[in-house]
């Protein structure tokens, strides 16, 4: 039996990788997060005693780190915050797994580039983040590269699963606005926890460590994810494309965004012949799970 540490396990992707590795026989999925609640046990990747006790008890074949400071506009307001949670959290684990000899997986993001190009990112181009997530978020990689070997980092990108997320957002403002206002100038790939999940196991039980990048295929604005999610719900609130400089007048506070932050699967391509769905498909899988649950 192969012992998996999830942190994070409460969140959006901690929750879909937590349900796939469960189906598998020779897996026992140890659920940890920064609260304890029914089957989680309470770890904060913060805190480097007690992530080296819990590693030591536990002997995982592998940590997967989901936990982090995901909200961008947050960690502009409390760098503290977010150099503790996405940098310090990573090294940690890292150091954590490299002396009692686990795999770690470690999620990262789009936002590692500051999105000024115009074709898609490889893992093989120099990140340069134009914000406190992205900043905090490369030191956690160049963290997890520093202290252990055996290391998959996997940048993903829009993610959308069991949260909060911009997908629920925006059914939830459909319900109560004719009329919506939506960037239209930031270009990514949104990406189901459902897809990452899936790239992460194809990872997993190999060797083939190193940087990834982990997207669903194909790209859009935010103003056209939200027309294709509108599309496949059957709902008629009017989509106003704006660009981002409009945005920021109505929203002095918020972050700056990469506004090309597309990530091409290079090495998931080259090493392992992988490739993800397309983000069309991993949105309509997405809602009619929804439906289904209504
Ligand atoms: N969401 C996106 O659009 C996006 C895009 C690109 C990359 N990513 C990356 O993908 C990964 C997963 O993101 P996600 O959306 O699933 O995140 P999420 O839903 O925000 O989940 C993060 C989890 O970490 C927990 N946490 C907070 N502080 C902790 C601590 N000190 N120790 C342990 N756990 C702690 C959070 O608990 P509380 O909720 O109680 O704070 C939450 O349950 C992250 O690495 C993120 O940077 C996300």
């Amino acid at each position: 039996m192969k012992n998996i540490i999830i942190t994070g396990a409460n969140g959006q992707l901690g929750r879909a990788i937590s349900n796939k590795l469960k189906k598998q026989e020779d897996v026992n999925v140890i659920k940890t997060d920064i609260l304890e609640e029914n089957d989680i046990t309470s770890l904060d990747i913060t805190n480097l005693n007690q992530v080296m006790d819990f590693i030591e008890n536990k002997r995982p074949y592998a940590i997967i780190n989901c936990a982090a400071y995901t909200n961008v506009d947050g960690c502009e307001k409390d760098w503290d915050g977010a150099y503790k949670l996405n940098s310090i959290g990573p090294r940690n684990l890292s150091i954590a797994a490299e002396k009692f000899d686990a795999k770690i997986v470690h999620i990262s993001t789009d936002y590692v580039f500051s999105g000024d190009g115009d074709r898609p990112y490889t893992e093989f181009d120099t990140p340069s983040p134009i914000s406190a997530y992205g900043k905090t978020k490369l030191a956690g990689e160049e963290f997890v590269k520093q202290f252990s070997n055996k290391y998959f980092i996997i940048r993903t990108a829009w993610l959308y699963g069991d949260g909060k997320n911009f997908v629920k957002t925006m059914l939830r403002l459909s319900e109560t606005m004719q009329e919506i206002s939506v960037v239209d100038d930031q270009l990514g790939s949104p990406t189901s926890t459902e897809v990452l999940s899936n790239i992460i196991e194809e990872l997993l039980w190999t060797e083939n460590y190193g940087t990834f990048h982990g997207t669903c295929e194909g790209i859009c604005s935010w103003a056209e994810f939200t027309e294709e999610i509108f599309r496949i719900m059957n709902i008629k609130t009017k989509v106003n494309f704006i660009s981002s400089n409009e945005y920021a007048r109505q929203h002095p506070d918020a972050a700056s965004r990469p506004a090309y932050s597309v990530l091409d699967n290079y090495m998931l391509k080259i090493t392992n012949g992988y490739v993800a769905d397309d983000w069309k498909k991993a949105i309509k899988v997405y809602l009619n799970d929804i439906n289904n649950q209504k």
